[in-house]
């Protein structure tokens, strides 16, 4: 379904794209986001919807050595894995053999590349097994240009181009540290992704509703306290680890199991995030939207839970049916939606309730309809009805953050190398041929 019916906002003109320069024959880092839904028990892809979306740039640079680079989860989760599986799902996806180097930008991965022919495809190991990427989200553009990654590949490549949308909020040497290395140029999927995410927030249909679920408590908290200052949003429902925490901040008793949960997966950005959670339940509790009933495993099993009825020693995993339909009004009602994050652990089946349900909802609803998030936009593709939505992004946060005119480091990397570059591309025999 195209973003019809909507005014059309403004379309990509700041940044490099892939009509503006001739790639044929060069190397090219190509930093894709393939973070990926993985099947906790099998290790095993769930969904391959960011791979595929990033196919027509690869096309595009089928004359090309494409290096490509990407980050799977971050460190200390179950999910942080090597990029090799990924190498192989590519491989099957484009029908042609994908080269492997288990190494990110060390003597391994040089030669690598040193040893590529044109057509050639090369994924390099998980980028976050470099401390760097993890250790340099502050750093200032000079100190990335100092990188041990954007030093070493910078020497072995002629461009940089990314599809990493999904990541776009983010700011490490190899989401941002090119900029003034070598001319980066924006992929067909990101330039998709800006120009329906733009034409989306350009005045969206009221009310404006948000439902924020999954484990990013940090982005989800700010970037609801974002919408609200700017007057965008009219109601914002939170589930998930998201609900859990707000449950929380609003004196409920979630019991240590949850609260440590909370605790673990915000690791250091606890302090800052219980501030922006007490901050919300203060001073905008009327436009939020809390779970009112929940479901809890025990012995393997569901079993359902008032939230008056807390606390529970047991995990939370799911929204209960009250809170199903509460939403409903909400979600029917909305002019424009916007789902990000799932409210249960839905990868278990006895728990997939609440994600479903709010899943049928939004195709029903009859207001414009965008999701985000790896694990959300995931099962609309599962389920075939990926096509029922407006707008079913690869990002996340990245839409999060995008949609409360935050900034977007990536972005800003793309205009900075664009104004560098575009008086130099001739020089550097990269001016697209006359036609
Ligand atoms: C995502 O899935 O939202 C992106 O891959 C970004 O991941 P991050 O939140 O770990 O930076």
């Amino acid at each position: 379904m195209a973003l019809g019916g909507l005014p059309v906002g403004p379309t990509v003109t700041g940044v490099l794209s892939l009509d503006d320069v001739c790639l044929d024959g060069r190397t090219v880092l190509l930093r894709v986001d393939v973070n990926s839904p993985l099947n906790p028990e099998t290790m095993e892809f769930m969904d391959d919807r960011r791979f595929t979306e990033f196919l027509s740039t690869l096309e595009a640079l089928s004359s090309s050595k494409v290096v490509i680079i990407s980050h799977q989860s971050r460190p200390g989760y179950l999910d942080f894995t090597s990029t090799e599986p990924h190498s192989v799902l590519l491989s099957s996806l484009i029908g042609r053999p994908v080269g492997f180097v288990s190494d990110v930008c060390g003597e391994d991965a040089i030669s690598a590349i040193k040893g590529m022919d044109d057509g050639d495809v090369l994924f390099l190991d998980n980028v976050r097994k470099h401390e760097e990427e993890i250790s340099m989200k502050r750093a200032s553009p000079e100190e990335m240009a100092n990188s041990e990654i954007v030093r070493n590949l910078s020497a072995v490549i002629d461009a940089y181009v990314t599809d990493a949308f999904a990541t776009a909020h983010r700011s490490s040497p190899s989401l941002t540290g090119f900029a003034g290395e070598v001319p980066c140029i924006a992929g067909r999927l990101m330039k998709k992704e800006i120009n329906a995410l733009r034409t989306a927030v350009f005045d969206p249909p009221r009310p404006y509703v948000v439902i924020l679920g999954g484990i990013k408590c940090d982005d989800s908290l700010r970037v609801a306290l974002n919408l609200i200052e700017k007057g965008t949003v009219d109601r914002i429902a939170m589930v998930g680890v998201v609900g859990n925490l707000m449950l929380w901040a609003d004196g409920t008793d979630i019991g240590a199991t949850n609260r440590d949960f909370v605790r673990e997966s915000l690791g250091d950005s606890f302090e800052e995030t219980w501030e922006m959670a007490e901050e919300l339940i203060s001073n905008h509790h009327n436009l939020l939207f809390l779970p009112t009933d929940l479901a809890v495993e025990s012995v393997g099993k569901r079993v359902p839970m008032s939230v008056s009825d807390l606390p529970t020693e047991f995990p939370i995993y799911d929204i209960g049916i009250e809170t199903m339909m509460n939403l409903r009004p909400l979600i029917m009602g909305a002019g424009c939606l916007l789902w990000n994050g799932p409210p249960s652990y839905f990868e278990k089946s006895e728990f997939a309730y609440g994600t479903i349900e709010i899943m049928n909802m939004f195709v029903e609803a009859p207001g414009v309809t965008i999701v985000g998030g790896g694990h959300t936009s995931a099962l609309f593709n599962q389920r075939g009805k990926a096509g029922e939505v407006h707008h079913n992004s690869t990002g996340g946060g990245a839409v999060l953050c995008m949609l409360s005119g935050d900034r977007m480091p990536v972005f800003e990397a793309l205009e900075s190398s664009k104004e560098k570059f575009t008086p130099l591309l001739s020089a550097l025999g990269l001016s697209p041929r006359e036609s």
